[in-house]
């Protein structure tokens, strides 16, 4: 099957084959041809080019961009919208002045999500999730990373995988599934993180294993959740069944997190909102994707990651969503490009290198999708007619989709 797409006011996200992730100065340019055509065959990227290149209108599907701008679908490499319910109360004691670690101290946060999901069946769940799922990808988000983290037991966190399982059968867009078991925890635990430590290595992981559930292994390493030498052991369980980590770290303090997830191999370390020099420092010459997710800034007015320095020190950088009813309740990666350029003084040009193919490497996708690369998947957004590329986060909430491809 031959898909054409001509009338391409501009082609964005250009990249060759070779190139897995953007550090440093080379955030700095996006690949673009104006007044192009791309041609499509059986889902994948074939060809592109000056519309004059083209030399054959030959095709069983037309599609006229009308002017419009096409680019890859975003990627977002951090979400939670596996849960159940929300939490709008919490919302309103934040707006009270109570902060989300008081939240968190009186037993609301994350254990008040695992009390819902456990009480939610997982026909329930899937149907809740699906909905925030098909709005995502109403918003031009190509490739999901979903966590687990609000069962806290070994039959909740599985009901969780297995809805996130479900979801990779039911939508057209890759998704990439992580165990969050150290999220926090378990409420039956009380202060005895230790014993629930040895659970999340000795029971969870290998059920999770076995069934064959998750891509990666998450650990919420912060101040009043897990320590980095929980995130150690953790993430050294899960290599020993081929998993790799991916880290929530420096949220809430300089924790220490991304010097576990580093000596760990982890393929991304997320969040950093606290980091000083020795976190760039380490990070310099690993293989780990920096993250940052400034729609949990946003929300809980916490400081925005150092997203300039971290360039500028010729480090890579992704953002991602973090979907979550606690700390970031939207999924809007064009709002996540937004705020990259609004709070975190990213150009365009490196929002969108983080928002897709650093963000495809955050997740494991980027030999597939982040990119207008011949040979990867077509997921595509074509925009309405707009003045320039600039305009996409600047007019960060005026409809900018014209149409949607999802191979
Ligand atoms: O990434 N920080 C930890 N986990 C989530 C929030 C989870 C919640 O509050 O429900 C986050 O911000
Ligand atoms: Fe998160």
């Amino acid at each position: 099957m031959k898909t054409l797409i001509t009338g391409i006011g501009c082609l964005y996200g250009i990249l060759p084959p070779s190139v897995r992730k953007l550090e440093g100065e080379a955030m700095s340019s996006v690949g673009s041809i104006e007044d192009a055509y791309l041609e499509i065959i059986d889902g994948n990227i074939s060809s592109f080019g000056p519309r004059e290149s083209l030399s054959s209108l030959d095709a069983d599907k037309m599609i006229d961009a009308r002017g419009g701008f096409v680019m890859p679908t975003f990627c977002d490499s951090h979400s939670h919208v596996v849960y159940a319910g929300s939490r709008e109360g919490e919302f309103r004691d934040k707006i009270a002045g109570l902060s989300y670690e008081e939240i968190a101290a009186r037993g609301g946060g994350i254990l008040n999500s695992a009390d819902l999901l456990h009480e939610t069946s997982e026909d329930e769940l899937f149907e809740q999730s699906m909905e925030r799922v098909r709005e995502l990808m109403a918003m031009g988000t190509g490739a999901l990373e979903i966590k687990s983290g609000y069962g806290l037991n070994t039959a909740d966190e599985l009901k969780m995988l297995r809805v996130i399982r479900r979801i990779r059968e039911a939508v057209p867009i890759a998704i990439k599934s992580s165990f969050l078991g150290a999220h926090a925890v378990g409420r039956k635990f009380g202060a005895d993180r230790e014993s629930y430590v040895k659970l999340v290595c000795n029971e969870m992981l290998p059920e999770v294993a076995r069934e064959g559930l998750a891509d990666y292994v998450d650990v919420f390493c912060d101040e009043g959740f897990f320590t980095p030498e929980d995130t150690v052991r953790i993430l050294k369980a899960a290599a020993a069944y081929g998993l790799r980590g991916k880290i929530h770290a420096n949220e809430l303090a300089l924790s220490k997190g991304v010097q576990a997830g580093v000596s760990c191999n982890a393929l991304s370390v997320d969040h950093l909102e606290r980091t000083g020099e020795e976190e760039i420092a380490c990070l310099k010459g690993s293989e780990t994707m920096p993250t940052m997710l400034p729609g949990a800034s946003f929300f809980l007015g916490m400081p925005y990651g150092r997203a300039k320095d971290f360039i500028e020190a010729g480090l890579p950088l992704a953002l991602a969503s973090d979907y979550n009813p606690g700390s970031s309740p939207s999924g809007d990666m064009r709002f996540v490009m937004a705020l990259g350029c609004i709070k975190m003084k990213l150009t365009p040009e490196q929002a969108f290198n983080a928002c897709t193919i650093n963000s495809a490497f955050a997740m494991g996708v980027d030999d597939i999708l982040g990119s207008i690369t011949p040979g990867k998947k077509a997921s595509l957004i074509i925009t309405r007619r707009m003045p320039s590329f600039s305009f996409i986060p600047y007019s960060h909430h005026t409809p900018f989709i014209e149409k949607l491809i999802f191979p």
